[in-house]
């Protein structure tokens, strides 16, 4: 067997050193060496050994590739339809958010149907997962639990197998390298030999990882290119539900998200998200609006609440919870400045319940109204579902997929809905009126008179 040896390299400068080195004695730069096998890291050897002839592109299939079904609808969803044979799964999230609930479950559903499933427990026990499986009532003999943290032996198990889970990516260490387990340097050398595995021989492979504070999975962003598809867990483990949104996916859409309730038996699908998000809200308050939103291929409805607080001595404080500060900021300066309201010395609390982040500017219409309606105390009418861009000059700019927002608000019982101007003349699904505004002053005509 060849000697592999190790060597440390900067990330900056690629300046390569054969011990670790606080400091890159070529750019200075602190911290920068990380540890990697002499060579880069590991070969895939059968990944590269096939070799691929240009094909007329009429010729090109168009079949899928090939999925396995987790048995757990919205984890398909996220994943886009379920796994693909030989890609590998990164699923992110903070301690404690559900990540080996999820992927054990995954793990029972495919031994289920008939698939061998090795489950390699790096962290806990088998004890503790056992304990865990019992409560969850999984079970079945095609499910296998391993507790090794070697990624070599890891692997030589994986051989007989159709899926592998490896919980988590932290905990595991490359023999051949010195570094710590959750460093740098292992955990990319770890990620890419269970790539090469999965490459070879076409077993599915789900790695967990645990994000830092800092909202990066395994600390460094290296794995994003050697991962076929990241899932990650949104928001923090204090809500009720659940949300699993894919940041990465090679074989399905990035940025669909899937709506899960934690339970006392592990993490249940939820087939219709908007119910959720809208279960607690108090129709016709102050303050509170209801955005349709796209989140993936679905749409959601989802509250969208504001308070305004009086006039204030000082900086008034501005925080934005699901939302972009930023883009709170700009929509509160069109308030201001293009229909006069008085915002400027107030406290402006802005908030979307439920933990999901909403990142499109076709919320802004729904945030300037709630912030408005708290301001002026007069709610919306009762039943009316807000969709829009606001521009600087506060004109309503048309968004994407306005048919799918509409189908949801009405199939939710809505009854009217503001939409920008330029969508005056699309037909609106029964029950739903169109109510087209073309300034961010018309918009606020509609609060409900004092
Ligand atoms: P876990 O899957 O251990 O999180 P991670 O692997 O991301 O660190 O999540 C455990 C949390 O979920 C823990 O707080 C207990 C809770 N839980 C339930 O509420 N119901 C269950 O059936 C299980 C298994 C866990
Ligand atoms: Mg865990």
């Amino acid at each position: 067997m060849a000697v592999v040896r190790s060597v440390f390299v900067c990330q900056q400068c690629d300046y390569r050193a054969p011990k670790w080195l606080g400091r890159c004695p070529e750019c200075d730069a602190w911290a920068s060496l990380v540890e990697e096998r002499e060579g880069g890291p590991a070969k895939h050897a059968a990944w590269e050994r096939r070799t691929q002839s240009p094909v007329p592109f009429a010729q090109v299939s168009a079949a899928d590739a090939e999925r396995t079904s987790t048995g757990i609808p919205e984890l398909d969803r996220v994943l886009g339809g379920g796994l693909v044979a030989g890609a590998v799964v990164l699923v992110g999230g903070e301690p404690g958010i559900g990540k080996s609930t999820l992927l054990l479950q995954a793990a029972a559903a495919l031994a289920g149907f008939g698939s061998r499933v090795l489950y390699v427990t790096a962290e806990e026990s088998s004890a503790q997962l056992r304990m865990r499986g019992d409560r969850l009532g999984v079970g079945g003999d095609t499910l296998l639990i391993l507790p090794e943290t070697d990624v070599g032996a890891i692997i030589e198990a994986s051989r007989s197998v159709d899926a592998v889970i490896v919980d988590s990516i932290q905990a595991v260490r490359c023999a051949e390298l010195e570094s710590v387990p959750g460093s740098v340097g292992q955990v990319r050398e770890s990620a890419s030999r269970f790539v090469g595995l999965a490459k070879a021989t076409g077993i599915p492979v789900m790695l967990v990882g645990h994000v830092t504070k800092e909202g990066s999975i395994a600390g460094p962003r290296t794995l994003e290119h050697v991962v076929d598809a990241i899932v990650q867990f949104e928001g923090d483990r204090h809500h009720a539900h659940r949300l699993l949104r894919s940041i990465k996916n090679r074989f399905g859409p990035a940025d669909e998200l899937g709506v899960f309730t934690m339970t006392d038996r592990g993490l249940a699908s939820v087939a219709s998200p908007s119910e959720i998000f809208l279960a607690e809200r108090r129709d016709g308050e102050p303050g509170s609006t209801v955005l349709a939103a796209i989140e993936g291929t679905r749409a959601l409805l989802v509250e969208i609440q504001a308070l305004i607080g009086e006039p204030a001595q000082g900086t008034p404080r501005r925080t934005a919870l699901g939302i972009d500060g930023g883009r709170l900021a700009l929509i509160l300066a069109v308030l201001q400045r293009r229909a006069g309201l008085d915002l400027a010395a107030r406290d402006v609390f802005v908030n979307v319940p439920g933990g999901i982040e909403i990142a499109e500017p076709a919320a802004d219409l729904a945030i300037a109204l709630a912030a408005a309606s708290s301001l002026s105390r007069r709610p919306l009418p009762r039943r009316r579902v807000v969709i829009g861009e606001l521009g600087l000059g506060g004109e309503i700019r048309s968004v994407s997929r306005l048919d799918a927002r509409l189908k949801e608000a009405a199939r939710l019982g809505f009854t009217g809905v503001l939409v920008p101007a330029s969508a005056a003349d699309i037909v609106a699904p029964a029950g739903l009126k169109l109510i087209p505004v073309r300034h961010v002053g018309e918009a606020l005509a509609e609060l409900a008179a004092p």
